[in-house]
């Protein structure tokens, strides 16, 4: 029998667990309702949570797919320049001083990037300094790689700041990155400038000035404290930064699967370079939706009446989840800064691990979350992961299910 490469055992993606999304179509085969909060999409079930690609962004595709033909062929492999050029002004207006337009890859997505970026830089003897929580796509490539992830602690009792010195101390001549997820999944955290130049100090100090930060900044247009955001890569000139961004998330539009990612202050270019090869190997990312993308970026300031009202969306839902879980007797949760996750926790855990607590919460109530150790979080301890980009309504019947639950299982 063709055996399946030892990779796939290695490499897990807890948001889509196989097992849960059976379960999930069993109990939809008996004719139940499920209430997922499992997955970050603001676009999710054709749009049920109210969130669409906002109105300029659309017509800037229909422009383009009537152009001709022209954008119908596969484009540069590395990303046509005009939305690489729209990326770099805009990563300018963010105070980053390097931000070369022939630095920038622009793939499907930003999944397809990071896959890349680890195959070009990863292998057995490497490793890669992670958040613990992380997202679970980081543990997951660098394992398929056959990498070592380390973890630094992220702390639920500090509002999920960072452990510095746990990044420090992860730091050797292996390290081939350390990963900043910043506004963060999974827990809405959002660093500050102090905690950022703590961290780029000890990368530059421990790493030599050659460790590269990969800042995952996907997230940086949904904080809710309504203060610019702060780019890792804007606050050095020294150590090297991937700064990454796309489509999915600020833009409220994930199906159009586009990402980038910015090489700022290489000494070298050895790396961009294996990137850029390796993305010639699938020949280019959507050439139409990346052009799309660039009216996006140059666009969005003129056009701020959708994402005002998303925000406030988002806003008001997290304060929701963050109530409600924390009204529940045997739950607690810290409030989101940004994003729209939360990362919840069951105080005195009675379930062996996560997962056995999410699969009876599942098979009892129909509520579909991901369990903390999906995000490298310890299975014992309890945290479990929820979006909060339902409306207010949908969260109710859900968190009332949850009580309902918690009720029953915790004294
Ligand atoms: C932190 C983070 N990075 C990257 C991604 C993947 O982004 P994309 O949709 O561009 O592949 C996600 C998706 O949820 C994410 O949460």
């Amino acid at each position: 029998m063709l055996q399946v490469a030892s990779r796939v055992e290695r490499a897990n993606y807890a948001i889509r667990d196989p097992d849960v999304a059976s379960k999930v179509k069993e109990l939809k085969a008996k004719g139940r309702k499920t209430y997922e909060l499992n997955i970050g999409d603001p676009g999710a079930n054709k749009g049920i949570y109210g969130f669409q690609t906002p109105d300029y962004i659309k017509k800037a595709l229909i422009g383009i797919i009537q152009k001709n033909g022209e954008f119908d062929g596969y484009a540069s492999e590395q990303g046509e320049l005009e939305t690489r050029q729209a990326i770099a002004d805009y990563s300018r207006s963010l105070g980053i001083s390097d931000c070369d337009p022939e630095k920038i890859v622009v793939g499907n997505g930003l999944s397809e990037l990071l896959d890349y970026y680890f195959g070009v830089s990863v292998e057995k003897g490497r490793n890669v300094v992670l958040p613990r929580p992380d997202y679970p796509l980081y543990t997951a490539r660098v394992n398929w790689y056959e990498g070592e992830p380390r973890y630094y602690t992220m702390d639920p009792k500090n509002d999920w700041k960072p452990k510095v010195e746990e990044i420090e101390a992860q730091i050797d001549k292996n390290t081939t990155a350390v990963v900043l997820i910043n506004p963060n999944n999974p827990t809405g955290a959002v660093l500050d400038e102090e905690e950022l130049r703590a961290i780029i100090d000890v990368v530059n100090d421990k790493g030599k000035g050659e460790v590269p930060i990969i800042s995952d900044e996907i997230y940086h247009l949904l904080r809710f404290d309504g203060k610019q955001h702060i780019s890792t890569a804007s606050l050095t000139d020294d150590v090297p930064v991937i700064t990454m961004d796309g489509f999915s998330k600020g833009f409220y539009s994930p199906g159009w699967r586009i990402g980038h990612m910015l090489f700022s202050n290489f000494k070298d270019d050895s790396l961009f370079k294996a990137m850029v090869k390796v993305c010639a190997f699938r020949l280019s990312a959507n050439n139409a939706v990346q052009h799309a993308y660039a009216v996006g970026i140059r666009e969005r300031e003129n056009n701020m009446a959708e994402y005002t009202k998303y925000l406030r969306w988002l806003k008001e839902r997290a304060r929701y989840t963050t109530d409600r879980i924390n009204s529940i007797k045997g739950l607690s949760c810290n409030a989101p800064k940004g994003a729209f996750y939360a990362l919840p926790k069951v105080e005195s855990m009675k379930w062996k691990t996560d997962k056995e607590f999410i699969l009876q919460l599942l098979e009892e109530e129909g509520v579909r979350i991901v369990p903390g150790s999906g995000f490298a979080m310890p299975a014992g301890e309890g945290y479990f992961r929820v979006v909060t980009l339902p409306s207010m309504d949908v969260q109710k019947t859900a968190y009332d299910k949850v009580e309902a639950f918690m009720g029953r299982h915790v004294a």
